[in-house]
């Protein structure tokens, strides 16, 4: 793999090779198989950024259970905060339902807490949360992220499902801007 890559305007360099993502998700995999068995979860994962995570994941989930795929259709106001205003593709009933959200990265914390907030309408029986990434120092929310591979500093990153401007999603590594 290559040490150092040019995606548009910026340089980036390797972070966090295949290997080492793809343990701390097996890692995740097994707390998910042993605190969800016979709980029928349904995971949720959010488009576009966590396609690569969730497709590793659920490899290793061996609890009956089923994958549904939803983007978050978002506006941004004056302020900072990302707000979510609509759950899109989401056509399973989540009614009494465990929910686990699969998403790439948690920075903010912005985005899960309007997402739970939106899911817990649809009255599920609960909400779970398996992020990929998580930034401590950026977080700016009150967040319990109960299922979490990889934590990192705040830097920008991208690959292994994470983009910059729409590319390096398809990159087997993680990046981190120089
Ligand atoms: P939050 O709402 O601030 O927690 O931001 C979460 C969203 O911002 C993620 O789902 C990503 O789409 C995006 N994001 C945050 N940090 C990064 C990064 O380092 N690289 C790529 N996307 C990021
Ligand atoms: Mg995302």
């Amino acid at each position: 793999m290559k040490e150092i890559i040019t995606i548009r305007d910026k340089q980036f360099e390797l972070f966090i090779e295949q290997e080492v993502i793809e343990q701390g998700i097996k890692r995740i995999a097994k707390q998910i198989n042993s605190d969800l068995a016979g709980k029928n979860p349904i995971f949720l994962a959010v488009l576009n950024g966590a396609f690569m995570f969730a497709g590793e994941l659920m490899k290793e989930v061996s609890v009956p259970s089923e994958i549904t795929f939803v983007r978050l259709a978002s506006y941004h106001g004056t302020t900072t905060t990302n707000k979510v205003q609509e759950v899109l593709g989401l056509n399973e009933s989540i009614e009494g339902r465990l929910v686990v959200i699969v998403e790439d990265i948690v920075d903010s914390g912005n985005t899960m807490v309007s997402l739970v907030e939106e899911l817990k309408k649809l009255q599920p029986e609960a909400v779970k949360i398996a992020t990929l990434l998580f930034k401590p120092a950026a977080l700016r929310q009150k967040l319990h992220l109960d299922y979490v591979a990889l934590e990192i500093p705040n830097d920008f990153i991208v690959g292994y499902g994470l983009d910059y401007d729409g590319y390096g999603r398809n990159l087997k590594d993680i990046y981190k801007v120089k």
